[in-house]
């Protein structure tokens, strides 16, 4: 039957209407429809085409997956070579490169390059004819690759046909296919959900997930494609520099790195290189360094390439974030709330700058998944401020005799029983504040800059006082005399007294940083906060019902658990009654009654320069319970004019707000403070 005249053009309406979000979405970064209404539009088109299925075409948005799986990757020739990069691994080797393009190229004015970010994924050739990809290969050695079409289709930033006009008849264009960072934190937050191994780094996600021969796989893994260089062309011409002619391709509906630019000379590289260096973490994917092409095309030709690498481009590396090292030991330690953690010793190593001697394991799960025994060659991995990892094992470098690490089933601090959380991750010393390292964590959580801040007590010094038995829970603390803190090691007379007067000036803090000190599990310092200020006093949080502690913004049933527990265990209450004992006070703080939030309910906006900082003023008002805004409303109740006011100073005065200087500002604070 032939298909209604309406049918098919409502179905070539939706094709292209999908495909143009498809590019607003993924190449201009700028979506003007909603998922849902996206969505929408491709079940219509799905449903005609299920309808009539003689309507289908290749390069129709819905046949981005739905080829099946394949036996093994077809091997294609490229008709011009992949080519890969030679190195600069620093300034002056980038500086000897500038200089041969220029000797070569007999100039002595700088140079124009075209300059991009390395990015860490997989090359990639896309073959255009007519608009329509027709194929896309790997670049294997450079001149064979593997055809992966049915798995680059699944790609969302990879158009089937091109948008626009102006492409050559025929055009391949090259690129490299990568995992965003947050793809790939994904990706392995699930495989470490289902027990699975996940993936070292997101280049060997990209790789392995493309590799596929099942193409669903690959259309269910979060890849990107941006567009970077030309194979062969026919049938038209491009631009006559590498910067214009990649420049165009957005129009078509591929996707480039926005950080493309055209720079000058070596002053230009090495800035570029600098600006990328620096926001390297912030660009949301893995490079390993930035990529420079002379831009003219005609320049390109006349350089010509040696062996595999165009003289024409360099790729400026960054220092490797990876390094090979030898595993000497596996520590255990025990956290302040009794999580044990593996800790590699490692034979020091530099990574990207840094010598690495230690490196976390994370939790005894991930140490057998990753199968990591002492003695064995490892990957260590540093990015940028992110604690040292180790990747994996070299398994072709591990001794004969090495055995698999067993975690022991005693806590190796206090011998106490180590249990399994209930998601199988974390195993945890059941001796609490029995075993020496949770107490010894304990106190200095207790001690700490944000808790009791008490001056002087380090880590080394907690140690010994835990060790000799002289302090078992922070109220022991405040029994010590000044001869017991000189008679400890390394100790002068004039430090112990430094401590001891610490510890005295420390007794006088505050709720929150009371509660915070103590150390209740999930309880940081902002729970901490919000706990003191719903209650306003420790017995009264001492005796709310996980109801009640619920209530308070933030407690979920997990924290308000955890405080009621630690606040109805006997030997909490005890130490809580001997630092009590001691001494420890605060000022009352807020009690939730309204009389102590005088300014509950009122709408204060600040305007202009004022005497103190705002920040300080807003906490202020907040802590009487104003509510500071921005922006001047006919709710607002008054405007704080400091100096130069400007307009909100007359919005407030057109919509007869009250408005007070500062004089008036701080003769309401005071008049508030003293009914508080
Ligand atoms: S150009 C003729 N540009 O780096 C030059 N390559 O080490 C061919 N790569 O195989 C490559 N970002 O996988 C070029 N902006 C970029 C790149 C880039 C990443 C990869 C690509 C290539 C390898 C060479």
């Amino acid at each position: 039957m032939p298909i209604p005249a309406a049918v098919q053009a409502r179905a070539a309406w939706l094709r292209d209407e999908i495909d143009r979000h498809n590019h607003r979405y993924y190449v201009l970064d700028d979506p003007t429809i909603s998922d849902s209404g996206y969505d929408q539009l491709l079940r219509e088109l799905q449903a005609l085409e299920t309808a009539h299925p003689s309507l289908i075409t290749p390069d129709s948005p819905t046949q981005r997956v739905g080829a099946a799986p394949l036996a093994a990757f077809a091997s294609v020739a490229h008709r011009l070579p992949m080519l890969s990069l030679g190195n600069a691994l620093d300034d002056a080797e980038l500086g000897e490169f500038d200089r041969r393009v220029r000797e070569r190229l007999e100039r002595d004015g700088p140079i124009v390059y075209a300059a991009e970010p390395k990015l860490d994924g997989l090359a990639i050739s896309l073959r255009y004819e007519s608009g329509r990809l027709v194929q896309a290969a790997t670049r294997g050695d450079g001149s064979q690759g593997e055809e992966v079409t049915a798995n680059v289709r699944t790609i969302p930033s990879v158009p089937l046909r091109l948008l626009g006009s102006g492409w050559p008849g025929v055009i391949e264009v090259r690129g490299e296919i990568y995992m965003p960072t947050a793809g790939f934190e994904a990706l392995n937050r699930e495989a470490e959900r289902l027990g699975e191994k996940g993936f070292a780094n997101p280049r060997n996600a990209a790789a392995g997930s493309l590799r596929q021969l099942d193409p669903r796989i690959t259309a269910r893994r979060p890849l990107a494609m941006v567009c970077y260089g030309f194979g062969e062309i026919e049938g038209g011409d491009i631009e006559p520099c590498h910067s214009a002619a990649i420049g165009r391709l957005p129009e078509w509906g591929l996707r480039i790195s926005p950080e493309l630019r055209r720079v000058e000379g070596l002053q230009g590289c090495q800035a570029y290189f600098n600006d990328i260096q620096q926001r390297r973490f912030q660009l949301g994917y893995e490079i390993d360094g930035v990529v420079f092409k002379v831009d003219e095309f005609a320049l390109q030709r006349s350089l010509g390439f040696v062996s595999r690498a165009p003289r024409w481009a360099i790729a400026r590396k960054f220092p490797a974030q990876e390094e090979m090292t030898e595993l000497l030991a596996i520590d255990l330690q025990v956290g302040r709330t009794g999580a044990v953690t593996p800790v590699a010793r490692l034979a020091p190593v530099n990574v990207a700058g840094v010598t690495v001697t230690n490196a976390t394991l994370h939790n005894a799960a991930e140490l057998r998944r990753k199968d990591i025994r002492v003695g064995d060659t490892v990957i260590v991995r540093r990015a940028g401020d992110v604690i040292p990892q180790v990747v994996r094992v070299v398994p072709e470098r591990r001794p004969a005799n090495s055995l698999e690490f067993q975690m022991p089933s005693d806590c190796p601090e206090c011998g106490s029983a180590l249990i399994q959380d209930e998601a199988g991750v974390v195993l945890r010393c059941s001796g609490g504040l029995y075993c020496p390292a949770q107490r010894k964590e304990a106190l200095r959580h207790f001690a700490s800059r944000r808790a009791l801040d008490i001056e002087g007590l380090g880590d080394k010094l907690v140690d010994q006082l835990v060790e000799s038995g002289l302090v078992a829970s922070p109220a022991d603390l405040y029994r010590l005399d000044r001869t017991q803190l000189a008679a400890l090691e390394r100790m002068g007379e004039k430090s112990a007294q430094n401590l001891w007067d610490a510890l005295h000036k420390s007794r006088a803090t505050t709720l929150p940083r009371f509660l915070y000190a103590l150390g209740i599990r999930e309880v940081g310092e902002s729970t901490a906060a919000a706990l003191a200020h719903e209650f306003g006093s420790l017995e009264a949080l001492m005796e709310a019902s996980e109801e009640q502690l619920q209530q308070v913004e933030d407690v979920g049933p997990v924290v308000a658990r955890h405080v009621a527990t630690f606040f109805r265990q006997p030997h909490n209450q005890e130490v809580i009654e001997a630092l009590m004992a001691a001494g420890l006070r605060w000022p009352n703080a807020a009690a939730p009654a309204a009389a102590l939030q005088p300014l509950k309910g009122k709408t204060m906006v600040l305007s202009g320069t004022l005497s103190r900082p705002r920040a300080e003023i807003k906490a202020e008002l907040q802590r009487l319970g104003a509510k500071v805004s921005g922006s001047i409303s006919g709710r607002t109740d008054y405007l704080v004019a400091g100096v130069e006011a400007g307009s909100k100073l007359a919005k407030a005065e057109q919509l007869g707000v009250t408005i007070l200087d500062e004089a008036g500002l701080e003769a309401l604070l005071a008049a508030e403070n003293e009914r508080d």
